[in-house]
């Protein structure tokens, strides 16, 4: 790719569903920083502290449910975008359990919505659907998965996804099909499956960084309760990367990118779970840990690896960050906002654009 992604995205009309999380922040920081007009769709921030609101971003935002079809569709007819990443999703696996009805609706009628309200405004041209690492049926395989592995998921939450990934093939077949694209429709369709992202922000409950920053500002040591779980972790910048790059690509009109594709790190950023608190630790020695295996606790998915070998060759998107920097940055990020209340996502943004940029990846610049 020769034009980079502020060519891409400045001065476009984007709008983020769950805009108001994690990952739809920082995402929306990016987008601004490239020059975009960013309009949010999504619930109100789902934790305090927030991400979204220390970020205080030039964003339109809404406030709806992603269920909530004639508010999703009424916002796309008002903002006309021309891209869309959808985010919003109720994100947790151990809140699914518990709240299996909410979290299927959500991730499985969501996203029928949010392409249903592009379906009905001309304006949309890509859209990028954001699953899971967890959408693979999964089979506890010491390789990688591959986008043409099959999706399933046990747990509702990966189900979830599993079923978001059918809904988007049944879309892009049905309603956006290469063969009809520039006659039939101008919008091509196309989804992401990430790892288990860490970074700056999240404060999500159940999650392994989030319980043990929270637990470090408590001044309490945090039990892991899988400590010899293996998962592909990445800085949340890595995908979001990915996500911009794909998105680019469908802008760029060509249907040969509108397919699924997985944005995980190296594999040597598949580590257990214990390693990466034991590093983080180093960075910021106030955050403590203890193993407390929980064996009565539902079933977590002991190894989760990525291939991410498609997105390498045909897109140039490769990881920027080793696990040990994603982790080092993390820690660094929560260590200066516990001390002093500072936010350091900027500096991290344009560190990462810099370090990308070095590694040839010239298609990040802004
Ligand atoms: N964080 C990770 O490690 C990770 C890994 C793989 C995939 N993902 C996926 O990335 C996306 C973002 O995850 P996140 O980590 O930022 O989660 P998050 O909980 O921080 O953010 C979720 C966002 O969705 C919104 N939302 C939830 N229910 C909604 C509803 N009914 N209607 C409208 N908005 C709703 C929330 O308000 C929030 O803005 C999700 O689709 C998630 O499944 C996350």
């Amino acid at each position: 790719m020769t034009q980079t992604l502020a060519h891409h995205y400045h001065g476009r009309t984007v709008l983020v569903t769950g805009h108001t999380g994690f990952k739809g922040s920082w995402l929306c920081l990016w987008l601004r920083e490239l020059g975009a007009r960013v309009v949010g769709f999504s619930l109100a921030p789902p934790t305090e502290p927030s991400h979204y609101r220390l970020l205080d971003l030039d964003v339109e935002s809404f406030l709806g449910d992603v269920r909530d079809a004639a508010a999703l569709r009424a916002v796309v007819e008002r903002c006309q975008p021309s891209a869309v990443f959808h985010l919003a999703a109720q994100p947790l696996v151990r809140l699914s359990y518990r709240e299996p009805v909410e979290t299927l609706t959500t991730n499985v009628l969501g996203t029928v919505n949010v392409y249903e309200a592009c379906r009905a405004a001309d304006c949309v041209r890509a859209i990028v659907s954001i699953t899971s690492d967890k959408a693979y049926q999964n089979r506890e395989s010491a390789t990688g998965y591959r986008e043409t592995d099959p999706v399933g998921g046990s747990d509702p939450y990966s189900c979830s996804k599993g079923c978001a990934e059918l809904i988007t093939s049944c879309y892009r077949a049905s309603y956006f099909p290469a063969h009809g694209y520039g006659s039939a429709h101008r919008t091509l369709l196309a989804s992401a499956r990430a790892g288990n992202v860490i970074g700056g922000g999240d404060w999500a409950e159940d999650r392994l960084i989030p319980d043990a920053v929270k637990a470090a500002a408590r001044g309490e040591p945090v039990p892991l309760r899988n400590p010899r779980s293996v998962r592909p972790w990445q800085h949340v910048l890595e995908p979001l990367a990915g996500y911009l790059l794909l998105g680019a690509r469908l802008l760029e009109g060509r249907p040969e990118f509108a397919e699924a594709w997985n944005f995980g790190p190296d594999a040597q950023g598949e580590v257990e779970v214990e390693a990466v608190v034991a590093k983080m630790q180093e960075s910021w020695p106030a955050l403590c840990y203890y193993a407390a295996p929980d064996a009565s606790g539902p079933h977590e998915t002991k190894t989760l690896k990525l291939d991410s070998g498609k997105a390498r060759d045909r897109l140039g998107w490769r990881p920027v960050w080793d696990w040990v920097e994603a982790v080092e940055r993390t820690a660094l990020w929560y260590r200066r906002y516990h001390e002093t209340g500072a936010v350091r996502s900027r500096e991290d943004l344009a560190q990462y654009t810099q370090d990308a940029l070095r590694r040839g990846c010239e298609w990040v610049a802004g």
